[in-house]
């Protein structure tokens, strides 16, 4: 797999330092599946010298594509400044995938943050499958502003429940509040006994909520996959920058193994050595 020159063809500011990238070119993704991430570097200098990664939020079969990033450093501030036209390198599709939408699964989808893109792009594929109902929407952010396309997710006719942790909108708290409120509406106790069919969770935002998501998941036998987000040098499994401590193997590597992982693989694995410690040069 090699790099390929994308353009981008739009660049808008969704507030709170979130901002959208339409992008042309990106043939080489219209097979991606929700999970999966780009290697990006723009037409800049030697800083930031490497890539960023992004997960993608949408893709067309016409070269088109999306991302939709947070401002938090050198590079996306690059990005978010970069105008229509310009040129980008990216890399993809990497990594796995969260496992299709289907009839048999009611899908409970929880992002946080930057988190969302694989999720908006799992309900959308649900949508256009005639699966909005066995799709609900579980987003959380810090304040309003952190909760971004909601009138195109709302046009997916999944459920969408909204938290915030501020109360400005949705219910206040945490998503894992209305995570459990939503197991308890579709699961019967703790023996994995359920209403209207299974349950499954696909979870990816901060490495905090997913793993409160993951116990929460074990605890009432919920199948769960979550999306990691580990800094990332390389993307393809050369660097060896983003290993996971994991039960199946005594490292797993975010980029190439992940970023989605059947939680119960990862959960609880080595607890001295939190993913947060596993750096990759900048
Ligand atoms: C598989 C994957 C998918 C991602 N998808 C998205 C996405 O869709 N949208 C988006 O905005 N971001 C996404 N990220 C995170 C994104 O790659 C980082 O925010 C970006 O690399 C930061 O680059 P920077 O040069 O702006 O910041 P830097 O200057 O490199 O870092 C700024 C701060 O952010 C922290 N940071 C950098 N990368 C990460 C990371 N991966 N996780 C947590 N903290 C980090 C650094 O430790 C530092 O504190 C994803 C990361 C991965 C691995
Ligand atoms: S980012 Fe280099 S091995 Fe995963």
């Amino acid at each position: 797999m090699r790099y390929f020159e994308a353009r981008i063809v739009e660049n808008s500011s969704l507030g709170g330092g979130y901002f959208l990238l339409v992008l042309s070119g990106c043939h080489a993704l219209a097979n991606s599946q929700p999970g999966q991430f780009v290697m990006v570097r723009g037409d800049w200098d030697r800083d930031p010298l490497l890539p960023r990664a992004f997960s993608l939020l949408d893709v067309g079969a016409d070269g088109g594509a999306a991302i939709l990033a947070k401002t938090v450093g050198r590079g996306t501030a690059l990005l978010e400044r970069a105008e229509p036209g310009a040129k980008l390198s990216v890399l993809g599709p990497l990594g796995s995938h969260f496992p299709p939408p289907s009839d048999e699964f009611t899908d409970l989808l929880v992002g946080g943050g930057v988190g969302i893109p694989p999720l908006y792009m799992q309900a959308q594929i649900a949508s256009r499958r005639g699966l909005a109902h066995r799709s609900e929407i579980l987003y959380g952010g810090r304040s309003q502003h952190d909760l971004v396309l909601l009138s195109e997710m709302r046009a997916f006719g999944t459920g969408l429940f909204l938290t915030t942790d501020d109360g400005s909108s949705g219910r206040h708290g945490l998503v894992t509040a209305e995570l459990e409120a939503r197991l308890d509406s579709h699961v019967v106790g703790s023996d994995s006994s359920r209403v209207g069919g299974k349950v499954r969770i696909l979870a990816c935002g901060p490495n905090a909520m997913l793993w409160a998501v993951a116990r929460m998941a074990r605890d009432r036998r919920v199948p769960c996959f979550i999306s990691v987000e580990e800094q990332m040098a390389c993307g393809i499994g050369v660097c060896l920058g983003c290993a996971v401590p994991a039960r199946s193997r005594p490292f797993r590597y975010a980029c190439k193994d992940g970023p989605v992982f059947d939680a119960a693989d990862i959960l609880d694995v080595s607890p001295a050595l939190p993913l947060s410690a596993v750096g990759c040069p900048s």
